[in-house]
């Protein structure tokens, strides 16, 4: 009975949120997200940058949830990465599918910590809560995409978030 009683919560969150859902387009998302970075970067003196978008780059998804999702994936970038360092976002449509990638020439992540990474309190960070990756995850999920993570420690990290298009 509790079980059910999950089961139907859930689905009246679902419902809420694909009623808020709206064709977006990815590239002008992820420029707004650097653009609110902006000062951080300067601060920090870190080359940020978009790439110039391609393709039109629609995704139908929660505006507010997968802006939610890249400024933590930015955020991350940033704070992986040294004074002169850069992290650049690029976004692709192809073969019906959009492709969010940022790149930072950060620390990269230790390959036994790769599988964790989307854990719930995975974190390496003295005062972090460790949830950015785990709501982004679920986020992307809820939207049909995936996310995944490509490191090379000393070199950089790359999250690749893909959606269908819209
Ligand atoms: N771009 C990156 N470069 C290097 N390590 C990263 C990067 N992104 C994530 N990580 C690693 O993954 C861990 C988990 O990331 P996540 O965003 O889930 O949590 P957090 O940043 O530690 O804390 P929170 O996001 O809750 O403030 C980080 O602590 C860090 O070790
Ligand atoms: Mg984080």
């Amino acid at each position: 009975m509790a079980r059910l009683q999950l089961s139907e919560d859930e689905t009246t969150l679902a419902k809420r949120n694909q009623s808020r859902y709206a064709n977006v387009d990815a590239a002008q998302l992820l420029r707004d997200c650097f653009e609110g970075g902006a000062q951080e970067f300067r601060r920090r003196s870190i080359d940020a940058r978009v790439a110039p978008a391609g393709l039109p780059a629609n995704v139908k998804v929660d505006r507010d949830l997968l802006g939610h999702v890249l400024h933590s994936i930015v955020i991350n970038a940033t704070e992986a990465t040294a004074p002169g360092g850069r992290v650049t976002g690029e976004v692709r449509a192809r073969d019906g599918r959009v492709e969010i990638r940022t790149v930072d020439t950060g620390c990269g992540i230790e390959p036994e910590h790769l599988p964790r990474l989307f854990n719930p309190f995975f974190t390496t960070k003295p005062r972090a809560l460790g949830i950015g990756l785990t709501f982004s995850r679920l986020a992307v999920e809820r939207f049909g995409g995936t996310i995944r993570a490509e490191s090379v420690v000393g070199m950089g990290t790359a999250m690749v978030i893909e959606l269908p298009g819209a």
